[in-house]
């Protein structure tokens, strides 16, 4: 089956990412592009999601309208999922968060979950899994498959910048996953950075080192 991945083309998405990509953009403006990304992007993902219909009385009579057939659940991956939650939020301001912690272990240099944290109702919401930089693509897998052991099915996962090598590992785990990403860059470097990327999303986010 071919991968699920849609890359999200508009040109003010296109040009906010170009201007994080430069290191000469700081984490103020890197914190604002990131947000409005995330806001435009949530605006086309969420074109998709399923309504039904309901009746609405307005003022003047009673006509029939819209309403979102699922709540949606976010769930940013730790730590610079949560750099996009807030631009998602603006557009779907009732949506559920959860987070999942994960982190590399030294060892085996598999991701291993030290936080995890879902609201109720998961087996009956769309969610939106989250994070940045889809790379090697093991953390956002493991993650995903977290969500689904804790009852989630319709999962999207989102990110930024996407690469070859993770959408190949993340789609072979997760054929029923559709990837959103606003773009696809050449691939990985040794140390399993996105070339060109940006550099490590969540110290450029929280102005760490
Ligand atoms: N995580 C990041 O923040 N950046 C990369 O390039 C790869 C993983």
């Amino acid at each position: 089956m071919p991968p699920d991945v849609r890359v999200i083309e508009h040109p003010l998405i296109g040009a906010l990412l170009t201007e994080i990509r430069s290191t000469d953009t700081g984490c103020e403006k890197f914190r604002k592009n990131l947000h409005n990304i995330s806001r435009l992007m949530a605006y086309e993902i969420t074109r998709e999601l399923p309504s039904r219909n309901i009746t609405v009385t307005t003022p003047l009579t009673t006509t029939h309208g819209i309403a979102l057939q699922r709540s949606v659940i976010m769930i940013p991956i730790l730590r610079a999922g949560t750099g996009m939650l807030n631009g998602i939020l603006d557009i779907i301001p009732d949506a559920k968060v959860g987070h999942i912690g994960m982190a590399r272990d030294e060892k085996t240099c598999l991701p291993t979950t030290y936080y995890c944290k879902m609201p109720q109702s998961i087996n009956d919401s769309d969610i939106l899994l989250i994070d940045p930089m889809l790379a090697t693509g093991h953390s956002a897998a493991a993650a995903a498959t977290l969500v689904k052991e804790q009852g989630g099915i319709n999962i999207r996962f989102i990110c930024l910048v996407a690469c070859p090598e993770g959408i190949k590992y993340f789609c072979e785990k997760h054929p029923d996953i559709p990837v959103y990403t606003a773009a696809i860059d050449e691939g990985l470097d040794e140390n399993s950075y996105i070339v060109p990327g940006l550099g490590d999303a969540g110290d450029r986010y929280f102005d760490t080192e």
